[in-house]
């Protein structure tokens, strides 16, 4: 194994520092380190983090490779910096089988860009009706822990609360995708407002908010954990704040373009920003970005949705809802926290990790810890275009917008996935 020494580095906003990197693990911390077999990284000007961990990706194999495959969407990760995701369950098949979560996993350690773990489905087929084997996809050798119908809401209150107590035993997780499916029939978009001038049938905050205020009682009951995806509205934040209070056992994510982008970009017409849930106002961004900063909300995911042109570029209301995200979430962090290193390297990379339970990330470059880290330059700016991703798909909100940060390196157990920006392999 190659050794690499990283000069002048901040390790998340402290003063520069060396790190040395040996046989997959951070070996010294200090400055002035001398190395002569090692690969020098120049790492003035740049920041440390531990490599970042995304909850919430779609990597759309098995069944629509076209869209992306596990390789594609693990360099699109390594680019964006991050050195472990979660991989949704909603492919076709679905998985919801020991067999479908481990050909994910598989695929991931072959493509071995970034750690790939895999979510089972609550339900047979995402279908709402029977759980799946969720013990056996717990015992195979993907080792699932989290398990989502995302893309889809465990409705049923009955089949959620077993679901609960099925993963309870083993300290499992049940992501919800919060959508009262009834109050969202033929939603286009946010019901507000906009809405009402464009004429399109909304998706109500409420929808949100009362399958997460539902959930956490369930939890609570339980005494089980549930983790929300994609947290949209200022009431599930505060809905969230009142469950954590009493020491519900609940996590939540937002999304980066949740952070950033209002409702009012549907006037556009342009399906690129159709999203589930879908965009909401400058009032709610600024409670996820409260939320965020309080600890409410404990993750950035970035629910990366890669979708094929003919799913994305026809009318809006054909479009399938997503966006892309892995390659430009850090940036997105970046202008929205600020140079903010502890909170992002938290909301990032620390606590998702704690979350999947993926030991080996989410630890800050010490001596001794395993070597997934990133290397970020915050004074760069680089301006997205969609031909130039790594993703297999193009539906990026941000085309051809300026963003700040640019990863520079990205370091898998001591191999770099990116060196000087680009994909090593
Ligand atoms: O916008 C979304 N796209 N939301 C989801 O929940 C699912 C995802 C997808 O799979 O495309």
């Amino acid at each position: 194994m190659t050794a690499y020494l990283i000069t002048s580095v901040s390790v998340v906003g402290a003063a520069p520092t060396d790190l040395l990197i040996r046989d997959g693990v951070i070996a010294e911390v200090g400055p002035g380190l001398t190395a002569p077999d090692a690969t020098v990284v120049d790492g003035t000007g740049l920041v440390a983090l531990p490599g970042l961990v995304d909850l919430h990706t779609h990597l759309r194999e098995p069944g629509r490779e076209d869209a992306e495959t596990v390789e594609s969407g693990s360099r699109a990760a390594a680019l964006g910096g991050y050195t472990a995701v979660c991989a949704m369950a909603n492919t076709s098949p679905v998985a919801d089988t020991a067999g479908v979560v481990e050909q994910v996993w598989r695929l991931g350690r072959e493509a071995a860009l970034v750690d790939v773990q895999p979510i089972g489905a609550v339900t047979v087929g995402l279908a709402g009706e029977r759980l799946a084997e969720l013990g056996a996809m717990a015992d195979s050798a993907a080792r699932v822990r989290i398990f989502s119908d995302d893309g889809h809401c465990v409705a049923d209150p009955k089949l959620m609360r077993r679901a609960l107590e099925y993963v309870k035993a083993f300290d499992g997780i049940i992501a919800q995708h919060a959508e009262e499916p009834r109050l969202t029939e033929g939603a286009q978009m946010h019901e507000g407002e906009v809405s009402t001038r464009l004429g399109l049938i909304g998706w109500p905050a409420v929808a949100e908010e009362a399958i997460i205020a539902r959930d956490v009682l369930l939890a609570e009951h339980v005494g089980s954990r549930l983790h929300v995806c994609h947290v949209s509205t200022a009431g599930s934040v505060e809905v969230l704040r009142q469950a954590k209070a009493r020491g519900v056992r609940v996590t939540a994510e937002v999304t980066p373009h949740h952070l950033l982008l209002t409702d009012e970009r549907a006037e556009t017409y342009d399906p690129v920003y159709k999203v589930n849930p879908p965009l909401r106002t400058a009032a709610d961004i600024a409670a996820l970005r409260a939320a965020l900063a309080d600890g409410v909300i404990d993750v950035i995911a970035t629910d990366h949705a890669p979708h094929a042109v003919e799913d994305k570029e026809c009318e809006w209301a054909y479009a399938r809802p997503g966006m892309l995200g892995l390659e430009t979430a850090l940036s997105i962090a970046l202008d929205v926290l600020g140079p903010e290193w502890d909170l992002i390297a938290e909301r990032m990379s620390r606590t998702p990790a704690r979350i999947a339970g993926l030991t080996g990330h989410g630890v800050d470059p010490a001596p001794g810890v395993p070597a997934n880290l990133t290397l970020i330059d915050p004074a760069a700016h680089r301006t997205i275009e969609p031909a130039e991703l790594a993703s297999r798909s193009r539906n990026t909100p941000y085309a051809r917008m300026t963003l700040p940060g640019r990863i520079v390196a990205t370091f898998l157990r001591g191999e770099p996935t990116v060196l000087d920006g680009k994909a090593v392999k």
